[in-house]
C-alpha cells in the first residue's frame, strides 16, 4: 500500500499505536520454524511440500508451486503462457504496481483497464481492450473484493488471478497468484504461490521457477530460467498460519464487523483491509496519526507512473478518482473492539 504515514514521534504517551496492520506470529510457526532448523535443510525440506499441499487444498487447488513472492509467482505464471515479444495483457489501472511490472518482466505488455467503484476491473472495458495480441486477463481482487470473474471469463481470454490481497476467495478454478508478504492475511514473511487445477501448469512452474533445470538430469537445462523457490522457514511459517487460517480470519471478519457497525466499511470477500473513502484525505490521515493510528492511501493508477505512460489502457477516471478518496485502516487479527472504537472516534472527530 502507498502513502505510508509516519506516525507522530509522541502521540499520546499512554496510548498504545495502532499499526495499520500487524503479522499474527503464535507459537505453532516458531515450532515449526525450529524443526525446520533443526532438520539442517535450510533452502528446502518437508516444509515445502507440506506448505504446497495444505494450501492447495485449503484453496480449493489441486496444484500450488510455492514462489519468493507475490511478484515472482505472477511472472512465472505469465511466462507459463509463452509470451512472445508484442503478447498484450490486460490488467485493472487500479492495482499494486507488481500485477503490472510482472507482465513487463515476463516479456509482454501491460494493457490498462479501468476498474468499477469497487476497484476491481471492469469487464466491459475489459472487453473494449482485447486485441489479437491479447495473450490474458489478470483480474485482481483489489483489497480482498472479488472482481467479477464471471463476466471476465465470457470474454473468451486465459483469466489468471491475481489474489494477492485475496486468500481463500473463489476462484472459479482459473489460475491464481498469491502474495505472504508480511501485510496479507496469511504470512511467510515473504513469499507467493500460483494455484492451478492444471498438471502440466503446475509442471511448467516449478521448472520454470527452479532454474529450468531437468528433472531427471541435474544440472542440465532446458529453458531459461529462475531461482523462484520459497525457502524452507518460509514455508514452516507459512505452513503453521495455514493450520490457524480459520481463526486468523475469523478475527479478522470481527474486526471489520465492528467498524461497520460505525463507519461506511466495505465488506470484501476476503477480510484483508478495512478501506473507506474519505474527501478531505490528508486532513484524516494527519489527525488519525496525531492520535497514533497509523494509515495507508489507496494505490496510485498504474498509468500515471513513469515507465507505464506510453502503454495502451482503456480508462473512464474511475481508477483516479477513488484512489484520490480510498483509504485503509488498520486491520489485523490482534486488534480488540477498543483499537477499533478508537479509530472510529477519531475519524467521527475529523468528520
Ligand atoms: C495486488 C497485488 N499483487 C501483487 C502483489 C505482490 O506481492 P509481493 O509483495 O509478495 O511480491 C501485491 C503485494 O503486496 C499485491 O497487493
Amino acid at each position: 500500500m502507498s502513502g505510508s504515514v509516519q506516525l507522530a514521534a509522541v502521540h499520546e504517551p499512554n496510548r498504545k499505536s495502532i499499526p495499520v496492520s500487524d503479522a499474527d506470529i503464535s507459537y505453532l510457526e516458531r515450532r515449526y520454524v525450529n524443526d525446520a532448523l533443526a532438520s539442517g535443510r535450510v533452502s528446502s525440506g518437508k516444509y515445502n511440500r507440506l506448505f504446497e499441499r495444505s494450501f492447495a487444498d485449503w484453496s480449493g487447488y489441486s496444484h500450488c508451486v510455492a514462489t519468493t513472492s507475490g511478484t515472482t509467482a505472477l511472472q512465472a505464471a505469465i511466462e507459463a503462457l509463452d509470451i512472445w515479444p508484442g503478447d498484450e495483457i490486460i490488467c485493472p489501472a487500479l492495482t499494486f504496481v507488481s500485477t503490472a511490472s510482472a507482465i513487463v518482466q515476463a516479456g509482454a505488455r501491460p494493457v490498462f483497464v479501468d476498474v468499477l467503484e469497487d476497484g476491481c476491473i471492469d469487464p466491459a472495458l475489459a472487453g473494449r481492450a482485447i486485441t489479437s495480441r491479447t495473450r490474458a486477463i489478470i483480474p485482481v481482487h483489489l483489497f480482498g473484493v472479488r472482481a467479477d470473474l464471471r463476466a471476465l471469463a465470457a470474454l473468451g481470454q486465459e483469466l489468471i488471478i491475481d489474489a494477492a490481497e485475496a486468500h481463500g476467495v473463489d476462484n472459479a478454478g482459473h489460475t491464481a497468484c498469491y502474495s505472504f508478504y508480511g501485510n496479507k492475511i496469511l504470512t511467510c514473511g515473504e513469499g507467493g504461490a500460483v494455484c492451478t487445477d492444471s498438471k502440466p501448469i503446475a509442471d511448467k512452474l516449478r521448472w520454470l521457477c527452479g532454474t529450468c533445470q531437468d528433472p531427471d538430469r541435474r544440472y542440465w537445462h532446458t529453458g531459461i530460467g529462475h531461482n523462484f523457490r520459497m525457502p524452507h522457514l518460509s514455508a514452516a511459517i507459512g505452513y503453521a498460519q495455514i493450520k490457524r487460517a480459520g481463526s486468523l480470519i475469523g478475527r479478522r471478519r470481527d474486526v471489520i464487523r465492528w467498524y461497520r457497525e460505525r463507519l461506511p466499511v466495505v465488506e470484501p470477500a476476503a477480510p484483508w483491509v478495512a478501506s473507506i473513502h474519505v474527501d478531505d484525505r490528508d486532513r484524516v490521515v494527519a489527525h488519525l496519526a496525531q492520535q497514533g493510528i497509523e494509515t495507508r492511501n489507496w494505490f496510485y493508477p498504474i498509468h500515471t507512473m513513469s515507465p507505464y505512460l506510453s502503454c495502451d489502457a482503456v480508462l473512464n477516471g474511475t481508477a483516479e478518482r477513488l484512489s484520490k478518496t480510498g483509504l485503509i485502516l488498520p486491520l489485523s487479527s490482534s486488534m480488540t473492539r477498543d483499537d477499533v472504537t478508537r479509530v472510529c472516534d477519531a475519524i467521527e472527530e475529523i468528520l
